[in-house]
Parts: C-alpha cells; structure tokens; sequence
C-alpha cells in the first residue's frame, strides 16, 4: 500500500516510517520541518516539506494514496497553554486541509496519533476509552477536537478512521539509529538521558508527595517500536474494510518518576542525585491505560515493554548523538 505518513520527520513518524517500509509498504512523508529532522527520514522513503495544511502541497502528495497516518503536530503542554492560537492551527486547522484533501481523493482510511491528555484528570485508573474526555489543557484540547472532526468526517463521508490515544512513548530503534529529539524535550526517559549523556549527575524529580508509592507520579510508558507495530495492525484492520475506532495504546501498568530514574541509572551505570522539586502543575499523580480493547480487537501485545529495554535501546541512541559521558 501507498501510506502518506504526516510527521514522518520527527520521533514517532521516523520510527514508524522505517518499520511500514521495512513491511514493504510505500511511504511518502509530509513534514514541514517545523521540529522533525530530514535526516531522520529513511532513504527509502518519498520525502516532501510542506505543512498538512498547504492545499496545493496535499495536492501533489494525496493522489493514489490508499491511507493516511497523521502523526504531524505540535506536542507540548506547556507551550500549548502559553500559545494556544498557534496549536488550534496546526493541530485542528492546518489537518483539516488534509482532511478534505481526503475526501477529494477518496483516501478513506486514517491512523491518528491521539495521546492520553484527551482524557485530563481521570477519574479511575486505568482509563478505559469509553471514560469521559475533559481535557486540562489547550494541547488535549486541539487533539479532541481533531477526534471530533474525524468521526463528522466518518459521518458524512465514510472516511473510516482509528485514534490511537498514546500514553507515554519512550524508546528508539534498537540499534541506536533512531529516537526521541524533542526541542524543547519535556519528556522523562530523555531528559533524564540527555543529563547523564551529558555528565550531569543530579537530577530533579517534579514531585514527591503524590498518592503513590513512592510519592512520585506514575506513567504508563510504551516503546516506540510497540507503537509503530500497533500503526501497522490498525492500518491492516483498515485496509481489510474494518471500522475504525479509539485504542488506548498504553501497557495497562506503570513506572513512577522514581523508578524510571534509577532505571536509567542502572543501565547506564551513571551516577545520579535525584533530587525532590515541587509538582509541575497539571500533572495527575497515575495515568495508566487499560489496554485491552486494542488486544481484544487487534491483537497488539508489546513486544519491548519492559523499561530497561526501552531504555537500553534510548541510551544507545543517546550515545551515537552525544558518545559515553567517558569518551574524550
Ligand atoms: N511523544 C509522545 O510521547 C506522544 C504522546 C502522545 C501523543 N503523541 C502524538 O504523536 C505524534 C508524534 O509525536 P512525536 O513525539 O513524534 O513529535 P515530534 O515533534 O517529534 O514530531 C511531530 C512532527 O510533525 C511535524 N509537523 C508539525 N506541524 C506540522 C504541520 N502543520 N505540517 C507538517 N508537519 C508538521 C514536525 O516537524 C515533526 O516532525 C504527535 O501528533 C503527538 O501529539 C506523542
């Protein structure tokens, strides 16, 4: 199949990039660059810079297309809370040009990279998806939204599509040669990482009075590699005429910041001082995700969930960017 991969330039796209061609698909990527690495986009690929909303753009890349993986967006929280016009934009009003691209084309099927935040505050865990969506903050916002239109589109035009809610992806491709490079990186696995790739030995850890415990928040944490495998079911499911749907895609237990921290201490082997900051606001003390719709209906099992292997295959990422803190 001919899959346009939107986003194929950053950290998830390259990733699942890489494994639908390995699959022998056909890929194109849409990425505009704006935090996604042109050298992260395997050479097999079709590679155009454009943004998801440039009409003329979709013009060239949608033709003959038989899906749509739409990972492109902009992705942080706090970013998001500040500049709210900017992620309506480009995560509600750009895509919905590629949307209507679509349906001009008669490109039925979609994979959306959704993410945990539709869900804010939950009120149980683990979360299943049929728990009401109230999300805390303009970045859960502008993905709901995006959901909303999909199932409009699902309404009136039969476009058929499956929302992928992502907990917390960690990990990189097992030999190192691709992985997480958010500007700026909010994320725990490579912050924590990117400080000890570095030499940075103390470490601060957002909170330690949660109802956890250790006192430490508690995220579900998945490998990008798991996430990538689980695009492929879903675009199987598609491509052999089933509906669509929402999918946690989460492990259904989880880490706190603690142990994820000494994790990447033990494999690493790096010193580190964890010390104890005050909560970062909006952070809920546990999200976990119950997964099991998406292994009833499309048989997805993680393959990498264990946390030292996700963050093995990281750090050896990590260390082909920045080499061991010990190398001259
Ligand atoms: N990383 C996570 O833990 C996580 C969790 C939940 C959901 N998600 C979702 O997964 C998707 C991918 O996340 P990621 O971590 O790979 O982020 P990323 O920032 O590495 O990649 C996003 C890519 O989208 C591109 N992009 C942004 N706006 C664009 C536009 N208008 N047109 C074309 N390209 C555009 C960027 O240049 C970048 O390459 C995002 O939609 C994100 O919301 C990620």
């Amino acid at each position: 199949m001919r899959i346009l991969v939107t986003g194929g330039a950053g950290y998830i796209g390259s990733v699942t990039t890489r494994r639908l061609l390995d699959a022998g698909h056909e890929v194109v990527v849409l990425d505009s660059l704006v935090r996604g690495r042109r050298d992260a986009v395997d050479e097999r690929a079709r590679f155009v810079e454009g943004s998801v909303g440039d009409t003329a753009c979709l013009e060239r890349v949608m033709p003959g297309c038989d899906a749509v993986m739409h990972l492109a967006g902009l992705i942080e929280v706090g970013e998001s809370q500040r500049e709210p016009g900017r992620y309506f934009r480009a995560n509600v009003a750009e895509p919905l040009a590629m949307l209507e691209s679509m349906v001009r084309h008669g490109v039925d099927a979609i994979v959306f990279s959704s993410t945990a935040a539709v869900y804010g505050e939950p009120g149980r865990v683990p979360i299943s998806e049929d728990d009401p969506t109230r999300p805390v903050n303009v970045y859960g916002r502008s993905k709901l939204m995006f959901e909303r239109m999909l199932e409009a589109f699902g309404d009136a035009h039969g476009l058929r599509a499956i929302r992928y809610r992502y907990f917390n992806v960690a990990g990189a491709w097992p030999d190192g040669s691709l992985g997480e490079a958010h500007d700026p990186e909010t994320h725990l696995v490579p912050r924590v990482l990117e400080a000890m790739a570095t030499g940075e030995t103390r470490f601060e850890v957002f909170g330690d009075d949660y109802d956890t415990p250790d006192g430490t928040c508690v995220r579900d944490f998945i490998h990008v590699l798991d996430l990538a495998e689980a695009h492929l079911l879903g675009l199987e499911r598609l491509a052999a005429d089933g509906a669509g749907g929402v999918f946690n895609l989460g492990t259904g237990s989880g880490y706190s910041n603690l142990e994820v921290v000494r994790a990447c201490a033990e494999v690493t082997g790096a010193e580190v001082e964890i010390v104890f900051g005050p909560r970062r606001p909006g952070d809920p003390a546990v999200l976990v995700a119950s997964a099991e719709r998406v292994r009833e209906v499309l048989g997805w099992q993680p393959a990498r969930g264990a946390l030292s292997t996700m963050i093995a295959d990281a750090w050896r990422w990590h260390t082909a960017r920045h080499g061991s803190p010990g190398d001259a």
